[in-house]
């Protein structure tokens, strides 16, 4: 029987799972590995939100299938933030759908609005959904930089003249996952007038909305007049209220877009457990302590994390928002590459960090590192970056050999 499987021949291994692996048997060896590898937050969700899950799940008729598009009580939620986050007005009917995470948001989105052929825009580096959810959907990928400079505007219009068949898709991640790059509005009003011109959608993943560090909210495309016409957003609960095993999170705008992707998530799903959706409305609506105090978390890891890996001989620019840093290699070991990096960190410092390159072939040179241990831990993984730093000579306030 065959086993060439047409979708497996374009999934490549998993470059961050290799990692992995080597952080599972260093623990089950007994060592202490910090992980800073992978985005997942070690915070509990608000209590209230837990209460609501409770109360609901003991309810004997909140146990069948919910609806796929989400519960109307927790679309209206979603709106409402919208409304008073943004100023963006939003029809709860036919402009906001809940997701399973909004990975699973995007993979159903790519299925429902491409085709083998297709030719879609995303960032390099990227999240790995952003381009994998188009190629298991059978289209293929040219890459644009993650920067949003002038170039990255170049970098669009000759992949509009030089592509064939013309691009139809473009994907955005601001604040970036894995660069931790940021925007403001008007990027987004400049990325909307050309998406018109050019006739393409714009997939925004807004995931980390909420985790900005210099006091200037992240800003939404939704924001930008006409944005519904071209565009909608996918926002997730998983790093604003630390939900992210839940699997909540919602995408917005564009009616058609909408419509296509609930559709596809008709016949795929019956939605999340009740329950769930209940206790998300529970953290939509009700107080928003959670979001300013993580905020202030990842901000104080933040600036902890930059000093004591500089004292380390580890220069890191300070992320302005997500929950990573996007670390350059330092110069003395930069033609190790961020694989072999990531590896002889974890054997030698027993930190794990996610290897640049599995973010895509520009991702090599840096390696990205998740906010996600509390201050104390961080400082003991600089302790023991420095420490392997000196077995090999380096110097450490140069970062050179
Ligand atoms: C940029 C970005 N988008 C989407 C996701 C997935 O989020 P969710 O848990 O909502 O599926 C992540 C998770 O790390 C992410 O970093």
């Amino acid at each position: 029987m065959d086993t060439e499987f047409y979708r497996m021949k374009r999934l490549p291994p998993y470059v961050i799972a290799e990692v992995n692996a080597m952080r599972h048997a260093a623990r089950r060896a007994g060592r202490d590995i910090i992980d800073l590898g992978m985005g997942n937050p070690d915070q509990p969700p608000p209590a209230h939100v837990i209460e609501k899950l409770c109360e609901v799940a003991a309810k004997p008729d909140a146990h069948g299938y919910s609806q796929s598009k989400g519960i109307p009580g927790l679309r209206r939620a979603q709106a409402n933030y919208y409304g008073r986050r943004f100023g963006v007005d939003l029809d709860p009917e036919t402009e906001v759908v809940v997701t399973m995470g909004s990975k699973e948001g995007l993979a159903s989105l790519a299925t429902a609005i491409t085709a083998p052929g297709d030719v879609v825009l995303a960032p390099n580096p990227s999240y790995p959904i952003h381009t994998f959810g188009f190629i298991i959907a059978g289209a293929t990928i040219r890459s644009v930089p993650t920067t949003p400079d002038e170039h990255y505007f170049r970098s669009l219009e000759k992949a509009m003249y030089f592509t064939v068949p013309r691009p139809s898709v473009l994907v955005v991640n601001y604040p970036s996952n894995p660069t931790a790059e940021v925007v403001d509005l008007a990027f987004y009003e400049r990325l909307v007038a050309w998406a018109k011109e050019n006739k393409v959608w714009i997939l925004s993943d807004l995931a980390y909305s909420e985790l900005y560090f210099d006091g200037n909210p992240t800003p939404s495309i939704m924001q930008v007049k006409g944005a519904k016409d071209v565009a909608v957003e996918f926002t997730s609960m998983s790093k604003t209220y630390s939900m992210a095993g839940w699997r909540m999170g919602f995408a917005v705008g564009n009616r058609n877009l909408i419509a296509a992707m609930s559709r596809v998530k008709s016949y795929l799903d019956y939605g999340a457990f009740t329950p769930i959706q209940a206790a998300a409305c529970a953290a939509l609506n009700g107080p928003q302590d959670i979001v300013e105090t993580n905020r202030q978390l990842y901000h104080k890891r933040r600036d902890v994390m930059v000093e004591a890996f500089g004292r380390a001989g580890w220069d890191i620019p300070p992320p302005r928002a997500s929950m990573f840093a996007w670390a350059p290699l330092p110069p003395a070991l930069r033609e190790m590459g961020s694989l072999e990096f990531s590896k002889q960190l974890l054997t030698h410092a027993d930190v794990a960090v996610a290897p640049g390159v599995g973010y895509g072939e520009e991702g090599e040179g840096y390696v990205r590192i998740a906010m996600v241990e509390n201050e104390q831990r961080l400082r003991q993984a600089a302790r023991n970056v420095k420490r392997y730093f000196a077995s090999l000579g380096i110097n450490a306030a140069a970062g050179t050999g």
